[in-house]
């Protein structure tokens, strides 16, 4: 007996030295964590932990979660965390710094007091070496500071120091000797890897681990999708609802909830709603407006030259405007040839419809003859004019064509009659009648489907175009007015081209026309995050030096839209057609920025002098791409402390998030900074709009107008996107040069904008099933518009059932007369669903079914 407990002991004090102990047998208060990342993926799945309490069997911590990831630079090539370097700091926080690429000179720093939540990330330049490989952080004891060492990738190693992880002394070079890498190599089940070790208390371990079953419960919720219906909802019958309406708590709602969000992604501006025809009219097409250059992306993009009787050139010598340096120099030593333009995928063209032609010319030879001609692609001539050039300096010549049939690919030719040097820029064709029949307007079947949303605001010009791709592509929007030709174009982070003909004055122009709130958004003194150049987009800002200037640029611009019109920028508003004011109240300061030190240094100045200025003017801040995490929380603490009025989030879900975050805005502080939900857009496998996509965003809409005391705006994102040039998807309405295709959720959109209200009844629902995942998918909303007698109710159903509904209205009394329903139903997968809209009265007994997977608003008139 006595050798049989010895052997047994033995066997566990052998799997105890081992490392054979088990996850589950008591632990002692403390154990080691590792802290790693796999090289795999460059770190991009971020920091990993495992934990172990012999150092020798090691469990992780997540399987492949990252606590923290980089967020430095484009995603895809960048936001990788290498050689990352976790220390426990004297300040009671971990503090994390991390190789970025093999080539930039700088590291990343970020730090949690729990490593559960991380602070807000920095990526400090650095003045030595060829890059910065290996950082590592120490606390020195003498100093009270820290010191940051790495190596090049020439061996060389450097030292900054620091206080307070923020601001860092200019590096110097120091022996290898004094670098010192505690990292340790350690084997999991799953591979080797390198990182730091350290003990922890056990708490610490289980928080971590809690945290991760945290996230893999919401991930399991938030990908419910409808495919899954047929389980979770296995055996339910119709559900029968009560709907009490209290119209004895209404309360007042923004009147401004439902807007739009431009932004020139998709051909949404050139090539889409601006109604210009011709491609690269300017000859500014370059390589480098597409990321890796391509050389087919030039001066003569979308041109072509036909014919041996001419040759051509572009030139740079002495252009029309300096902003615009290239034009085309043809050459004609016999007629016959022409110069051709082929539109975005062609031009199209309506039988008896007019067209505005317009160029700049110059001839050097004497004085010329040019025949201009609408051509289809099978080559019959659709309608033709001659021009005269009679001047050796630049002049704009017009002429007005009327297509004598109809085209969907016809193309833009220019003939030369007489020989000699012609010189052409800004060659331009535009339809007889734009949207509202504006001059160098917009294209009017486009712009009307976007007015028929009714939208009370509209927000330009992005989105990431707003703050660009690295700082000389942040949009500056006095590039953006004036005369065309003195307009400065610019590459579109998207990866193409804008020559911002739809600029400033055409975006105030267009809100004015469809009686919407201009709501531009201005970059915070940095540009995208995710920029390829200038320290991975944030940490290069604005030099502080230019903040003045840049600053001035808004003040200026509140005068251009403002301003008298015998200001210096209000007179450029009315020397371009509009002397009265465009009353612009809103600016959006930031576009979903990360939230680093450069971004709030640089916010704060705007801020304050806004504040200080222009305090009519409600700035709108930004609190990051998510609905939670470091950008969003910094960002909100920022605007509670600066008490900014307003904050935009932005976030782009799937029907689950929808679904089980309706009460996400209940819960805000009502006294806190209003929200402008600035970008959102459900998404399911294969980003395309559907029933399933629309009735959660209308689930989710509903929420809003119960939230309208402090989300005063909202809009979804992308608007616009142009068949064979988009970049993004979903997008409410997608378009090629001859139709319009609205989506399913442009429907909820429209349904809601022109169905809005200001005061909010909130109802009392009693439904029949107790199902939790029944009860989150039926949603009520009703509003009345003070300005009215109607009262709109907006009942979702995203139940594959019916819901048998018994209307309550509370005392409130009708007219009577016939009122209306609109119903939009259709299974989850469909994407052609429209409307149906019937006469309506409440019957007697308030009953009304709601088809199953449907949306459906009542609208009826009260006393
Ligand atoms: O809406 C498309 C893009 O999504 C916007 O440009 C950007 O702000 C967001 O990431």
């Amino acid at each position: 007996m006595k050798k049989k407990c010895l052997l047994v002991a033995c066997l566990v004090l052998f799997l105890l030295n081992n490392g054979m102990a088990f996850r589950n047998d008591p632990v002692p208060d403390s154990v080691w964590l590792f802290s790693y990342v796999t090289e795999k993926d460059k770190g991009r799945s971020g920091l990993r932990f495992a934990w172990s309490r012999n150092q020798q069997q090691w469990w992780s911590i997540g399987q492949d979660y990252g606590f923290v990831r980089s967020d430095y630079g484009r995603w895809g090539s960048q936001k990788r965390m290498e050689t990352p370097y976790l220390l426990p700091g004297p300040d009671g926080r971990w503090h994390c710094v991390w190789s970025l690429n093999a080539e930039d000179r700088q590291f990343a720093h970020a730090s949690s007091a729990d490593l559960i939540q991380w602070g807000r990330q920095s990526y400090p330049f650095l003045e030595k070496g060829s890059n910065c490989q290996n950082p590592v952080v120490a606390y020195d004891t003498i100093s009270g500071g820290y010191h940051i060492r790495y190596k090049d990738s020439y061996g060389r190693t450097y030292q900054c120091t620091t206080t307070d992880l923020k601001n860092y002394s200019a590096a110097t070079e120091i022996p290898a000797s004094q670098y010192t890498d505690l990292s340790r190599t350690i084997i999991l089940p799953n591979g080797q890897y390198r990182g730091q070790v350290y003990k922890v208390a056990y708490r610490q371990v289980q928080q971590l681990e809690a945290a991760y079953e945290r996230v893999q419960y919401r991930n399991a919720l938030f990908n419910e999708h409808s495919g899954q219906d047929p389980q979770r909802f296995a055996g339910l019958q119709t559900v029968n609802a009560r709907i009490a309406v209290q119209p004895e708590q209404s309360r007042s709602i923004s009147n401004l909830l439902l807007g739009i969000f431009f932004e020139d992604i998709n051909y949404a501006a050139d090539g889409g709603l601006y109604a210009e025809l011709i491609q690269n009219r300017d000859f500014e097409y370059t390589p480098s407006d597409k990321e890796g250059h391509d050389p087919n992306w030039n001066s003569l993009h979308s041109w072509s030259l036909r014919g041996q009787q001419s040759t051509w050139r572009v030139d740079t010598v002495r252009p029309i405007h300096p902003n615009n340096p290239h034009y085309i120099v043809l050459e004609t030593r016999a007629t016959g040839a022409s110069l051709v333009n082929s539109g975005f995928d062609g031009i199209v063209v309506r039988k008896g419809a007019r067209y505005t032609l317009s160029l700049y010319a110059r001839q050097t030879t004497g004085k010329s003859k040019l025949q201009v001609q609408l051509v289809s692609k099978t080559g019959k001539l659709l309608a033709q004019t001659v021009l005269s050039v009679n001047s050796g300096q630049w002049k704009k010549l017009s002429a007005e064509l009327t297509a004598s049939e109809e085209a969907t690919d016809a193309e833009l030719q220019l003939l030369p009659l007489t020989t000699g040097n012609l010189h052409l820029d800004m060659v331009s064709l535009f339809p007889g009648q734009t949207f509202r029949n504006r001059p160098n307007g917009l294209r009017a079947d486009l712009a009307q489907t976007i007015a028929d949303i009714r939208p009370k605001f509209v927000r330009f010009p992005g989105g990431c175009v707003a703050h660009g791709d690295g700082l000389e592509n942040i949009y500056r929007w006095k590039n953006t007015i004036g005369p065309l030709e003195a307009r400065k174009p610019q590459r579109n982070l998207w990866g193409y081209h804008q020559t911002a003909g739809l600029g400033y004055f055409e975006y105030f122009r267009f809100c004015e026309d469809i009686g919407a709130a201009p709501l531009p958004v201005i970059a915070a003194g940095v540009p995208c995050q995710n920029s390829a150049v200038g320290g991975g987009g944030q940490q290069g800002g604005i030099p502080l030096a230019a903040m003045d200037d840049y600053i001035q640029d808004i003040l200026d611009l509140v005068e251009y839209a403002n301003g008298d019109a015998r200001t210096t920028w209000g007179r450029k508003r009315a020397e371009a057609g509009h002397p009265a004011p465009f009353n612009l109240q809103y600016i959006g300061i930031g576009n979903e920025d990360l939230i680093t030190d450069v971004f709030e240094e640089r916010f704060r100045l705007i801020y304050q002098v806004m504040k200080e200025r222009h305090p009519e003017i409600t700035v709108v801040g930004t609190v990051g791409p998510f609905y939670e995490g470091t950008d969003y929380e910094e960002g909100w603490a920022l605007a509670r402390e600066l008490q900014l009025p307003m904050v935009d989030e932005h976030y782009y879900q799937t029907p689950g998030w929808f679904i089980h975050n309706q009460d996400f805005y209940d819960k805000y502080d009502r006294n806190g900074p209003k929200v402008y939900l600035g970008e959102y857009a459900t998404f399911v496998q294969g980003r395309r709009c559907n029933i399933e996509t629309a009735l959660s965003e209308a689930l989710y809409l509903t929420a809003l107008e119960r939230n309208g005391d402090i989300v005063r705006m909202s809009s979804y994102a992308p608007l616009l996107a142009k068949e064979g040039h988009t970049q993004w998807n979903p997008d409410l309405i997608y378009f090629n040069n001859a139709e319009v295709k609205p989506t399913v959720s442009y429907e909820v959109q429209k349904l809601f904008g022109q169905h809005a209200g200001d005061t909010y009844l909130p109802v009392r629902m009693e439904l029949s099933s107790q199902q939790d995942a029944v009860q989150k998918r039926i949603a009520v909303s009703v509003v009345r518009d003070s300005a009215g007698k109607d009262l709109i109710l907006k009942l979702v159903n995203m139940l594959p059932v019916a819901v048998s509904t018994t209307l309550d209205l509370g005392g409130i009394t009708l007219t009577g007369e016939a009122g209306k329903k609109i119903v939009l139903q259709g299974q989850p997968s469909d994407n052609n669903a429209r409307p149906v809209t019937t006469a309506f009265s409440l019957p007697a007994d308030g009953q009304e079914i709601l088809p199953p997977y449907s949306f459906t608003l009542i609208q009826l008139t009260t006393k």
